[in-house]
């Protein structure tokens, strides 16, 4: 670290003290005038830096050669020694094996596959809100948002219709954050049972091979060789665990942020040619993903700051996302904001797979808002998750009346 380079406290990236994204003066700061910080090491836990500008960030997640994504992509692994999948979870693998195993994932997220899930989709998400309707309301999150992903995933993974209501307990369980160590053992226990089922389906999918995300990995093959079954089963978790909980998220966020702006929810239910930017908008406003991370190859600079070999480098969507350089008034909820191009689905090599399946769900669920909802509020206080990596509400109280 060079002496100029401003130094900050670990507190900012605290989930305990994570700030609100919407009203993060903290992010603005930096942005302004230490948009590559260091934030100092602790006991064992190494020093990283902090990275604030929606173009430096950018230019970070299209420099996968000089920063890696193999050593982990969250500043929790990193901070602990690694992530154990890297180099063979996509989402932890450089070039140019990403390249090769994202070209056998792809097929599962064309635009012919998106249309045939969202069909699906379509008809859980009218009768999970029809149903709060009915009841005058309910939690959005338990009752809605965190129906949809997992049923969506499910299609994406052909898991057969028996075996879901355990895949939706197992991945709660897995994604279990509370801080406990029994909560953490309750999570590992819980991963490897995800491993474990979706290792019982391989042996079918190689004899009865379909379109689905587990049969395509496991006939896929990378650099001339067929994937290996752990390369396999980690990529099945992969998808499950980029796309259940931040989908969940971001609907939630939105439902939110709509009662929130009153004037835009009128404004959506007036104008149905809103829905696209209105996608856009609730995925910049949202962010789930609050930061990813990267680990220096070699030796650079970055807006006069020695990043040196080893280094970890972290990426604050939360804060690209409210860059005053590229958005108008960022601060502002507008569903009819453009152009929008948020770093919330990443950017460059790694951009996020799932992206087209995020959007048709979000674009599902606002269109039935618009059919079904009239009025739309607050029941209770809101409940947020505790995390440094994704943000977001836990429990959202909503009273609604039918669209008149
Ligand atoms: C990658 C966010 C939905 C699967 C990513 C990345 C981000 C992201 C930021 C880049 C990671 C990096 O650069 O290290 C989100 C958000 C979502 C969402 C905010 C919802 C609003 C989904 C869905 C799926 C999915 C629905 C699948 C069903 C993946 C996969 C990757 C990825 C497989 C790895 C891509 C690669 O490394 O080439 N996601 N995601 N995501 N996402 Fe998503």
């Amino acid at each position: 670290m060079t002496a100029a380079c401003h130094t900050i406290p670990f507190a900012l990236i605290d989930p305990a003290v994570h700030p609100d994204p919407d009203a993060c003066d903290a992010w603005r700061d930096l942005r302004g005038t230490h948009p590559v910080a260091w934030c100092e090491a602790d006991g064992d836990r190494p020093g990283f830096w902090v990275i604030t500008r929606y173009q430096d960030i950018a230019a970070v997640y299209r420099d996968t050669a000089r920063l890696s994504s193999e050593q982990g992509n969250m500043l929790g692994t990193l901070l602990t020694g690694g992530d154990p999948a890297g180099g063979r979870m996509l989402v932890v693998t450089d070039p140019p094996r990403h390249s090769a195993v994202r070209k056998v994932l792809q097929g599962a997220f064309s635009a012919r596959a998106m249309a045939q899930i969202a069909d699906g989709v379509r008809a859980a998400t009218k009768g999970l809100v029809a149903a709060v309707v009915d009841a005058g309301g309910g939690d959005f999150v338990a009752d809605v948002a965190a129906q949809i992903p997992l049923m969506a995933i499910c299609e994406l993974l052909d898991v057969p219709p028996a075996d879901r209501t355990l895949m939706l307990d197992l991945t709660m369980a897995a994604m279990g954050e509370d801080g406990t160590p029994e909560a953490a053992e309750a999570a590992a226990d819980a991963q490897e049972d995800i491993l474990l089922y979706y290792a019982g389906l391989l042996p079918g999918r190689r004899e009865f091979p379909g379109e689905d995300v587990v049969s395509l990995l496991a006939n896929g093959e990378a650099g001339g060789t067929p994937l290996s079954d752990a390369e396999v089963l980690l990529n099945c978790y992969n998808i499950i665990i980029g796309g259940d909980e931040t989908t969940r998220l971001s609907s939630a966020g939105a439902v939110l942020a709509l009662i929130e702006h009153p004037e835009q929810w009128r404004r959506l239910r007036q104008d149905e040619g809103l829905l696209d930017s209105a996608v856009e908008e609730v995925l910049r406003w949202t962010t789930p993903v609050t930061h990813l991370g990267r680990t220096a190859t070699t030796d650079l600079t970055l807006r006069g700051c020695d990043i040196k070999a080893g280094d970890i480098v972290t990426l604050w969507n939360t804060s690209a996302n409210r860059d005053e350089a590229v958005f108008a008034d960022p601060y502002r909820f507008d569903l009819a904001r453009t152009p929008n191009r948020h770093l919330t689905l990443g950017h460059g090599p790694h951009f996020c797979l799932g992206g087209p399946l995020a959007r048709v769900e979000l674009r599902v669920m606002l269109e039935e808002l618009r059919h079904q909802v009239g009025g739309l509020e607050l029941a209770g206080p809101v409940e947020r998750i505790r995390s440094s990596f994704l943000t977001g509400v836990s429990r959202l109280p909503v009273r609604c009346t039918a669209a008149g």
